[in-house]
């Protein structure tokens, strides 16, 4: 069998910031296999888009990885050099960013971004010409009105939903294996949503790409991915084939989560999970959703949980099973 696309291991990731260090991420397994779409969801700020920049070597500067190991298809690219990392960034994994204008650069138009990017994806030299048909035709692809005019066009002159797709275009035209969608639709309206996921989806499963989706929606996750990772501040609290995760949720977080769906059915706002993620300056011990966990026992406060699988390749990290399954 083949090994995974990206494998992210015991992963620690801090912030430096005034005072001390945010201990954000505390210790994250991922396996991501080929042609396997993964589901990323957990509320904001518990660590997300963190993950996978960390995995990408795209922190910030007061970023730091005390601790973990990224394998890109079987290659250990936790501590390659800074050349290395950019021909495996331009050969076989993409990003689109959660904020789309961060990710242009406003000073040179729609065209020359992708071009650029499609010259860089590609192994030998290639013509001009030959890379702005293929600018011309991938943004045909995202279904972009009038490509051409586009292409001529700074950031700033196009609505959000086409700055979207522009991004969206730069990262498919260098997604050879991997694609990492970073809440790709937030601040769309719901008709762009809907045509933006639809596009990621078939793109995706006509080129057999692997996906790691990260969104809030949990319906969302469910239509688009066979996988799903729930995370709870910095650390992998459950993860489940997709059907068997939304058959039987286990994690008193991920039952939270279910129950902060609002509701449709007249009955008011849903409950949702009382309190907030903790402070990363001085994180719990134990648990880390210990104190906002109504079905605690003495030891969460004090011990990390381990990770226990309680049915094939459902794993669940949480004292309240243990005994219920094997440990790891
Ligand atoms: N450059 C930074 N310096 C200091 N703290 C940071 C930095 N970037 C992120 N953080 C903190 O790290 C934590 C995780 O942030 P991250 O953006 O990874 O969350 P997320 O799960 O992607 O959230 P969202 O769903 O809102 O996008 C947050 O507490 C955030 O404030
Ligand atoms: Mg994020």
């Amino acid at each position: 069998m083949e090994g995974p696309v990206l494998w992210i291991k015991d992963l620690k990731v801090w912030y430096r910031i005034y005072g001390g260090f945010l201990k954000v991420i505390d210790g994250i397994e991922m396996k991501v296999l080929l042609g396997e779409r993964v589901g990323l969801v957990g509320e904001t700020g518990c660590g997300k888009t963190t993950t996978m920049k960390a995995a990408l070597h795209l922190l910030p500067p007061n970023g730091k990885v005390p601790n973990g190991q990224i394998f890109l298809d079987g290659k250990d690219i936790s501590r390659i050099s800074k050349s290395e990392l950019r021909k495996i960034r331009n050969s076989g994994i993409a990003m689109i960013f959660q904020d789309p204008t961060s990710a242009l650069n406003p000073v040179f138009t729609v065209g020359e971004q992708l071009i650029e990017a499609i010259a860089n994806g590609k192994e030998g030299k290639s013509s001009r010409q030959e890379n702005l048909k293929d600018a011309v035709s991938i943004l045909e692809k995202v279904l972009m009105p009038d490509p051409q005019r586009i292409m001529r066009n700074f950031p700033f002159q196009l609505s959000g939903g086409m700055r979207q797709r522009v991004c969206i275009a730069m990262a498919l035209s260098r997604a050879k294996k991997l694609l990492i969608a970073d809440e790709p639709t937030t601040s769309l309206d719901v008709t762009i949503q809907a045509q933006i996921l639809d596009l990621i989806q078939k793109i995706v499963v006509e080129n057999n790409l692997s996906l790691i989706l990260i969104t809030h929606s949990l319906g969302i996750a469910r239509q688009m991915t066979d996988r799903i990772y729930v995370m709870y501040a910095g650390t992998i609290v459950e993860t489940a084939p997709t059907s068997v995760f939304y058959e039987e949720p286990l994690h008193p977080y991920t039952k939270g989560l279910f129950d902060s769906v609002p509701r449709l059915t007249g009955e008011g706002f849903a409950d949702g999970i009382p309190g907030r993620i903790p402070n990363y300056l001085n994180p719990p011990l134990g648990c880390r959703f210990q104190p906002r966990c109504g079905k605690s026992l003495p030891i969460c406060s004090q011990k990390r949980p381990p990770l226990l699988e309680i049915s094939k390749d459902h794993w669940v990290s949480c004292f309240l099973y243990e005994g219920k399954g094997g440990g790891k």
